[in-house]
């Protein structure tokens, strides 16, 4: 099922994608997995989104396009240059917040805060800080993480911090843990 068509993209991929090459990025979300996310976006209207490592943008688009108009994004990542890639393609949706952080430290800063999703795609609130991170999810809210499978360019050791984080979340009582082979290897996790 993984070598299906990839789904309709929104209209800002490809030239997300030409600049993204261009700046030689290449840890971009997989279109499999972004098309999920914007499914799951679809399915939480009038909703909170957290997106942890932005990137250039990819998965931010796919996330805009599944939220409705009532919805709100804050995206973070601390690289400047990449933001200024998602800012020039996506900066004028009033839906979307671009915060250029380290996001340990803007993930403690949201303490208190509630969010409907949370797509984590950096190492906070994923390797680090996951407490914090599923902390501010709202109860129904949905935490998404990819690269899950393994990858041939991962560093010694990964592999080991994959497999405790996947243990760490399916031993969550407050949380129904899926995990699904598909695209890179996604994490869809719902809060009771
Ligand atoms: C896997 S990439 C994100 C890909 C993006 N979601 C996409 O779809 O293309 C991880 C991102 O985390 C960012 N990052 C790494 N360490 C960070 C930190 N301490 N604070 C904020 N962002 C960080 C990197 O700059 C990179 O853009």
């Amino acid at each position: 099922m993984n070598n299906l068509s990839t789904p309709r993209e929104p209209h800002a991929i490809p030239a997300i994608l030409a600049d993204t090459h261009t700046a030689g990025f290449t840890m971009a979300s997989e279109p499999l997995t972004c098309a999920l996310l914007r499914t799951l976006a679809a399915s939480k209207p009038a909703a909170r989104f957290l997106e942890l490592g932005s990137g250039t943008g990819l998965s931010t688009a796919w996330l805009l396009e599944g939220m409705d108009p009532d919805s709100h994004l804050t995206t973070v990542d601390n690289d400047a240059s990449l933001l200024a890639i998602l800012k020039k393609h996506l900066g004028k949706d009033p839906r979307l917040t671009v915060v250029c952080a380290d996001s340990d430290d803007f993930l403690r800063s949201l303490h208190g805060q509630g969010f409907d999703f949370i797509f984590a795609d950096t190492w906070s609130g994923k390797y680090r800080l996951l407490e914090e991170a599923l902390e501010l999810l709202r109860p129904s809210g949905l935490y998404v993480i990819d690269d899950m499978l393994p990858q041939p360019n991962w560093p010694e050791g990964h592999a080991a911090k994959v497999d405790n984080l996947i243990a760490t979340l399916e031993q969550r009582q407050d949380f129904y843990v899926t995990p699904l082979s598909w695209a890179s290897g996604v994490v869809i996790a719902s809060k009771r």
